[in-house]
């Protein structure tokens, strides 16, 4: 399990290159496609990763991360169950613009900073709370993600990772795979007019580890209290751990 190795590159920092220009080559098609190629499960997926860890957030003072927020839909559920405002970071500008103009609208206070999930300009210990939806399969290297989050966590913080998966039962395994090598390409080319965004996505869900795998690699870095749950037949997976 090292990280994500998109078609025909080599090296993490080609890999990390090539992850930042495609999302921002699809930034502003980005939100569309999502609701359209979950069909809008994408927001209950959400919504569910901030109910489990909604005891953090109702804590006053509580120091909340987005990591890869993207354009920033957990960054928003976040600050609407938070009593204080939340941090948001990504290391691809155009979608941090999308995030900035979506906080700006609903009037919210969340903060955004642009940097590299796996060097960030925070302190040691000063998170509560760190959520990172469908970007860390993106990483270029997983291991050193995971070291990157306990270095920033408080001692007890909580790290949420909702990614995809791979579905449990057989028949509804064989029709999500071919949606995924067939529908989503090619109407996420369509729209975005990003074809290789959208072969990239299927290929990277391929090669990711299962949820059990990827909680031993949580437990092998340092977390404790791993647990994870499958949703929607196992399409995707939220794990929770604690530093
Ligand atoms: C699939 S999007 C997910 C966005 C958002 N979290 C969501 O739920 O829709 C993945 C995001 O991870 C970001 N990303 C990937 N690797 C990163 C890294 N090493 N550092 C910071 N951001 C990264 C990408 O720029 C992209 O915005």
């Amino acid at each position: 399990m090292t990280g994500t190795t998109p078609r025909g590159v080599s090296g993490e920092q080609a890999a990390a290159r090539w992850v930042r220009g495609m999302f921002g080559r699809i930034a502003g098609h980005y939100d569309l496609l999502n609701h359209l190629l979950s069909f809008n499960l994408d927001r209950r997926w959400r919504a569910r990763t901030v109910d489990r860890v909604a005891e953090i957030l109702e804590r006053p003072n509580a120091r909340v991360l987005d990591l890869c927020c993207g354009t920033g839909d957990v960054l928003l559920a976040l600050e609407d169950r938070s009593k204080s405002a939340a941090l948001g970071s990504d290391f691809c500008h155009p979608m941090l613009v999308e995030a900035r103009r979506k906080i700006a609208a609903k009037r919210y206070r969340s903060t955004l900073f642009e940097a590299d999930a796996l060097a960030l300009p925070l302190a040691g210990e000063s998170l509560d709370l760190i959520a990172i939806a469908f970007g860390f399969r993106n990483l270029a290297n997983y291991g050193d993600g995971l070291r990157e989050m306990l270095r920033v966590l408080k001692p007890e913080g909580t790290v949420a990772i909702l990614e995809f998966s791979q579905p449990t039962n057989r028949v509804f395994g064989s029709l999500y795979g071919f949606f995924c090598a067939r529908v989503l390409p090619w109407i996420g080319g369509l729209i975005s007019g990003s074809r290789e965004a959208y072969s990239y996505l299927p290929e990277s869900i391929g090669k990711f580890p299962g949820p059990e795998l990827l909680a031993q690699q949580m437990r092998e870095a340092g977390f404790r209290k791993v647990e994870f749950e499958r949703m929607t037949g196992g399409a995707v997976a939220l794990h929770l751990g604690r530093k």
